[in-house]
């Protein structure tokens, strides 16, 4: 499981996800972190507008009551992705989970607008980074790109990737060192 890999062994965390839906990967994710030596805070934003895909009446009501039992360890925040993002400053988070709209301009627009939130040597991760979602898969690889991060894998159709300041080292650093 994704955040398996991503859990230090003590300390507070702090996690976004980003399109919750009914609330199913948001309990997971609770469920996962309460049996775990790290306190947290967990942040689940949605719009609960859903989408074409997804179905959307009641959909905030019927994930309140989903969540009831664990309401007390999550904050819902009912607000678009990218005015939820000008909620935090810069490095706030250790883990932003991106699960909302899979089409190209708005993964795009919600990596961009919530990397800078991550923590240095946090993560960014999201869901359905599969050949059923090009958007997802176009806009991530973009991303990673642009960024010159390593995907990470997890399971059949998550991606993840730590955020590094190190750079890679660049061939004509090599070319100098070995004719020094
Ligand atoms: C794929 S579902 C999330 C699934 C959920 N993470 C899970 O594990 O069950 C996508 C969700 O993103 C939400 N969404 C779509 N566009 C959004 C936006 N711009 N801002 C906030 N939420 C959005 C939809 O309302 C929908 O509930």
């Amino acid at each position: 499981m994704l955040l398996r890999r991503m859990l230090p062994q003590s300390g507070h965390l702090r996690i976004a996800e980003i399109g919750v839906y009914c609330g199913r990967g948001t309990a997971m994710w609770i469920v996962e972190l309460l049996n775990s030596p790290v306190t947290f805070d967990y942040f689940a934003i949605d719009n609960f507008k859903g989408s074409a895909d997804y179905e959307s009446e009641n959909l905030y009501e019927k994930t309140i009551q989903n969540l009831t039992p664990i309401l007390n360890k999550v904050n819902v925040l009912k607000m678009d992705s990218i005015e939820a993002v000008k909620r935090f400053p810069d490095g706030y988070f250790d883990v932003v989970y991106i699960d909302g709209a899979h089409d190209y301009e708005s993964v795009k627009k919600d990596v961009n607008h919530w990397f800078p939130k991550v923590r240095e040597d946090g993560y960014i991760a999201g869901d359905d980074y599969v050949k059923g979602w090009p958007g997802v898969v176009r806009a991530v690889d973009e991303f990673l790109k642009r960024h010159s991060l390593t995907l990470i894998r997890v399971g059949k159709q998550q991606w993840a990737a730590q955020k590094t300041n190190e750079k890679p080292v660049k061939i004509g650093f090599w070319k100098r060192v070995m004719s020094s």
